[in-house]
């Protein structure tokens, strides 16, 4: 274990549970989630997407965790021991590269997270109209320098939390901030719902009109399910690999399951009647929430404190997804490469700071420099969420379905026989023949 830098575990087993629901809960639940669903139709999106993470993304999640919890590695080092000798250890490099991609668009957003963060501060958005919040917001993305600086002091603070190592670094800074959010965002839909027109905004929320659906909406659906629960590119996988093996794997995913897709729809449902009170459309892309929101705080008494409040949690809760995409990277740089923590977090950090940057210009300098059509963060967003990782996804489901024996699948979920899994053949059923096809029809159907 000398080399190997002796690998250090999750404290206890709520903190293995804290960090994987912060991975898990972060813009892709407050701000992904409620931009796609309002250009995808809403409510039929909606139902769909909760349809993926019942049937593919809990299916997918379980698998991770048996590869991850059984060999205690990295994605490269864990095929490498479960299929030596095989083309399967390459799934690392989907990982990484998967990493790469979302963490580049990532920090773009994060930085205007906090761009917001100090503009409530300063109580910037104090009486603006829709049309000047529109203004602002723009004028922002757009600079060539304000989003660069703010992305980078985002990677900055990534790299020193991922520096403090895992159990410190990423246990820590979640126990708090879940709670908290869970409250204030609890605190905004109240406000919205009872907004004056609120009532459109929970119709286009959640009463479906299937006939709009069509097959971007269900790509779009599948890869919203992955990318908010985290899962299909190793994530989970690697955070699996810190878990002890008295813990029950089946409890700790359906928890993080629950707080990740209730957070999405509780923002949902602050976002949605406030977009239809203030006149914004719901399909206004990236920046709906910011749009959004600063109305809705300055329609609460102490919106001051609640925007301020808000924006700096959104901000711990994109750290805390970030540092899980940069452990990834750094998880395999030191336990493959031998590299030491320190180099290994100062190198990622900087070369993903600079494809990052590419994405932050996207909304500036670099809005025409574009490839079918697409920006570098659109092709980032895309590839990454609608293609890698449904396809790590395909590929895990693979693996633990018709690679491992199911011997060891069934020991490793229920720690030995210690824990009953009354579902289990229902699950190996999903993870080896529905997740593969049917993902693989969405792909096929989208692509021609
Ligand atoms: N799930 C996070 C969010 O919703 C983002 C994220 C963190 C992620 N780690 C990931 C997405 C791994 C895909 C894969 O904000």
């Amino acid at each position: 274990m000398q080399n190997n830098q002796s690998r250090e575990g999750f404290g206890s087993r709520i903190g293995a549970i804290l960090a994987l629901a912060g991975s898990a809960v972060g813009l892709g639940n407050i701000w992904k989630f409620p931009y796609e669903a309002g250009t995808n139709g809403g409510a039929a999106f909606l139902f769909i997407y909760i349809g993926f993470i019942i049937l593919i993304g809990l299916p997918v999640m379980l698998a991770e965790f048996t590869i991850g919890r059984r060999t205690q590695s990295n994605p490269f080092g864990a095929f490498k021991k479960l299929a030596p000798r095989t083309g399967w250890k390459n799934f690392g490099f989907l990982s990484i590269i998967a990493a790469i991609l979302i963490l580049s668009f990532y920090s773009t957003v994060a930085g205007w997270t906090l761009e917001y963060v100090i503009e409530a501060f300063k109580n910037s958005f104090h009486s603006k109209t829709t049309v000047e919040l529109t203004e602002h917001y723009n004028s922002f993305i757009s600079n060539p320098i304000k989003p660069v600086i703010y992305q980078i002091i985002f990677m900055c603070l990534t790299g020193v939390i991922i520096l403090a190592g895992v159990k410190k670094g990423i246990e820590k800074y979640t126990k708090l901030m879940m709670p908290l959010l869970f409250f204030l965002i609890i605190a905004m839909c109240i406000r919205s719902v009872t907004l004056d027109g609120a009532k459109e905004g929970l119709n286009f929320l959640f009463a479906p009109d299937f006939s709009k659906i069509t097959g971007k909406t269900i790509l779009s659906a599948l890869g919203q399910a992955f990318f908010s629960l985290s899962v299909g590119m190793g994530v989970v996988l690697t955070y699996a690999s810190y878990i002890g093996k008295k813990e029950n794997l089946v409890t700790i995913s359906l928890q993080v399951i629950l707080a990740d897709t209730l957070i999405a729809i509780l923002a949902g449902v602050a976002i949605f009647p406030a977009v239809f009170a203030f006149d914004i459309s719901p399909d206004s892309g990236p920046g709906l929430v910011f749009l959004t929101l600063p109305n809705v705080f300055q329609h609460m008494p102490g919106g001051y404190f609640w925007g301020i409040t808000f924006f700096i949690l959104l901000s711990v809760a994109a750290l805390t997804s970030s540092i899980s995409l940069l452990e990834v990277i750094v998880a395999y740089l030191t336990e493959e490469k031998g590299m030491k923590r320190k180099k290994a977090t100062l190198l990622t950090t900087i070369g993903i700071t600079a494809t990052g940057v590419l994405c932050t210009l996207s909304y500036g300098p670099l809005k025409d420099f574009t490839l079918g059509g697409n920006t570098t963060f659109e092709m980032f967003d895309f590839i990454s969420s609608k293609i890698l990782l449904p396809l790590g996804g395909i590929l895990i489901s693979i693996f633990v379905g018709w690679k491992m024996l199911k011997k060891y699948v069934y020991n490793e979920l229920s720690n030995d026989g210690k824990y009953k899994l009354p579902m289990f053949d229902t699950f190996m059923f999903i993870i080896r023949f529905i997740a593969p096809l049917c993902i693989l029809a969405i792909f096929i159907n989208e692509l021609t």
